[in-house]
Order: C-alpha cells, then sequence, then structure tokens
C-alpha cells in the first residue's frame, strides 16, 4: 500500500474553536500552510497571530464563512485555494449541537443543525472536490461523530441523525472517488469537552480537546476510510455500541 502523501495545504473550517482550532495549531507545528475558516473573524485572526508567532514560515489567509450559504463556501474554498497556491486536505470539521426532541418546539434549533452539519458538509464536499477531482489528488476528511453510530434522543437527536448522513455522505463520496487519487476519511470522535459539550446531556468517557485532537490528527494523517477516536475507548466500543438493544443504548448513552 502506498505511503499517505504529507498534506502541506490544509483548510480547516470551524478553526474558531474547539477541535478545528487544535488541528491548527497542531498542524501549524508542523510547519503545514492553513486555511482558516468560521464566521467569528475577531477569532481566526487571534489564531493566525498565535500560529504565527510559533511558526512564522508557516502561511496562514483566513475566511469567514457561514457553511450554510454555499456560494460562500464555494468563494471561500477557491479564495484559499488561490492564497495557498492549491488545498492538499480539506477538514469538514464546522458544526453546532442545538436542538432538542422532535415536536416540542425546537424546531428553530433543529433545522440549524441540520442545516450547519448536514447541508453544510454538503456544501463543503461539493466545493472540496471540484478543486480535486481535477487535479486527481488530494485528502478529504468528515468530522463525524460516535454519535452517528445510533439513533439517540432528545437534544441529540437530529445532532446524531446529521452525523450518520455525515458518515453516509463520506462512504459514498470514497465509493465514489475510488482509483482517482483523491482520499475520504470520516473521522469519528467521541465526547470532547470543547463549548459544544454545555449541549451533550451526558459526557461519557469525554477527552479534553487537546488528547481528542491528537487522536484526530494521528488518524487523518494514516488517511483511513473510518476511524474512532480516541481509539481507546471508542474503537472498542464501536461495535457494541451497534449492537446493543435501544433500550439498553438509551439508558447508557442517553
Ligand atoms: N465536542 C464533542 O464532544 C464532539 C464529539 C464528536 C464530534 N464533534 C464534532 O467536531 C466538530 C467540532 O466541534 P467542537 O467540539 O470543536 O465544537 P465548538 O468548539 O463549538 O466549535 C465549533 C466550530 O464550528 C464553527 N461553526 C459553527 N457553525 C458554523 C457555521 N454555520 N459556519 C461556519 N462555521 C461554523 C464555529 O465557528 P463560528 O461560530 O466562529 O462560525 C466553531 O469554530 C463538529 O463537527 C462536532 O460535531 C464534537
Amino acid at each position: 500500500m502506498p505511503l499517505p502523501r504529507f498534506r502541506q495545504r490544509v483548510l480547516v473550517t470551524g478553526a474558531s474553536a474547539g477541535l478545528g482550532q487544535e488541528m491548527a495549531r497542531h498542524w501549524a507545528r508542523q510547519g503545514r500552510d492553513l486555511a482558516l475558516c468560521a464566521r467569528r473573524v475577531d477569532e481566526l485572526e487571534r489564531l493566525r497571530d498565535e500560529l504565527l508567532a510559533v511558526t512564522p514560515a508557516i502561511t496562514v489567509s483566513l475566511h469567514p464563512l457561514d457553511v450554510t450559504d454555499h456560494e460562500a463556501v464555494d468563494a471561500a474554498f477557491a479564495d484559499a485555494a488561490a492564497a495557498l497556491g492549491g488545498l492538499d486536505r480539506v477538514v469538514v470539521n464546522a458544526g453546532v449541537a442545538g436542538g432538542g426532541s422532535l415536536g416540542l418546539d425546537q424546531a428553530a434549533a433543529n433545522r440549524t443543525t441540520a442545516l450547519t452539519n448536514f447541508v453544510g458538509a454538503v456544501h463543503q464536499a461539493e466545493a472540496a472536490l471540484r478543486l480535486f477531482r481535477p487535479a486527481g489528488a488530494g485528502h478529504l476528511v468528515f468530522i463525524s461523530s460516535m454519535s452517528a453510530l445510533r439513533g439517540m434522543g432528545g437534544s441529540m437527536n437530529v445532532y446524531s441523525a446529521t452525523k450518520a448522513g455525515v458518515s453516509a455522505l463520506a462512504e459514498g463520496a470514497r465509493s465514489d472517488l475510488a482509483g482517482t487519487g483523491v482520499a475520504v476519511t470520516a473521522v469519528h470522535p467521541g465526547y470532547v469537552r470543547t463549548s459544544m459539550a454545555s449541549h451533550f446531556p451526558r459526557m461519557l468517557m469525554a477527552s479534553d480537546p487537546e488528547r481528542a485532537t491528537r487522536a484526530i490528527v494521528a488518524a487523518v494523517e494514516r488517511e483511513p476510510a473510518t476511524a474512532y477516536v480516541p481509539a481507546l475507548p471508542w474503537a472498542l466500543a464501536a461495535w457494541p455500541m451497534r449492537l446493543v438493544p435501544l433500550g439498553l443504548y438509551r439508558r447508557i448513552a442517553g
């Protein structure tokens, strides 16, 4: 099997906070050039200054972006490719976790979660592959979630459904792109203590962002089809999570 290529030019969405910010820190320390996208430009500017203070030789370009706006995603990814001289890896990471049980007046928050996490991921994949397909190269990474493995109720209902959609999107794209030189990876993190965590009713076996990001980045660099991270406990948990009866799953996971 050929070794994965070193992906020098990396675009990360959702880079103003949490896992996206930590991934940017990690790759900047390794000397990668970065295109960072999010809505909060002030946070992106702070991060850029921090990254360049540590690793002045890299290029960091900033792209204010709402991933629910497909034209804006196309434009931002094209701008990023122009700023870095191309893109080698795109990490579809932006996400939200608001919402609640269906039919209980949470329709607006549920819709925002669906639009951001799933429709936004479609927009990002379209824009990334418009660049990668003609080049016959590139690595498209989807940050899914362990919650993709089963339907979950309450505030996790729409969130887990969007992540199941993201994982299916990744698998279909991988099938589509077989033999083209474009790699596709779906990463499934377990719970991580980022700002998003305030929306999760339970934080079973949660990791801090640094540990989770080390595991995510290590998995991404191997470029597998799918990864469950951190591997302990989540690679072990993935199999029983799929098999336990729903009633038992609900009692454990919420
Ligand atoms: N934390 C966990 O336990 C956990 C577990 C598994 C998977 N994940 C996934 O990991 C990814 C990152 O989550 P996190 O934990 O790092 O959350 P976070 O700290 O809340 O960060 C979310 C990021 O997404 C960006 N974002 C949200 N809505 C956006 C939009 N409409 N357009 C563009 N950017 C948007 C935010 O930036 P702006 O607000 O500046 O736009 C922010 O940078 C998400 O896809 C999440 O589902 C998280």
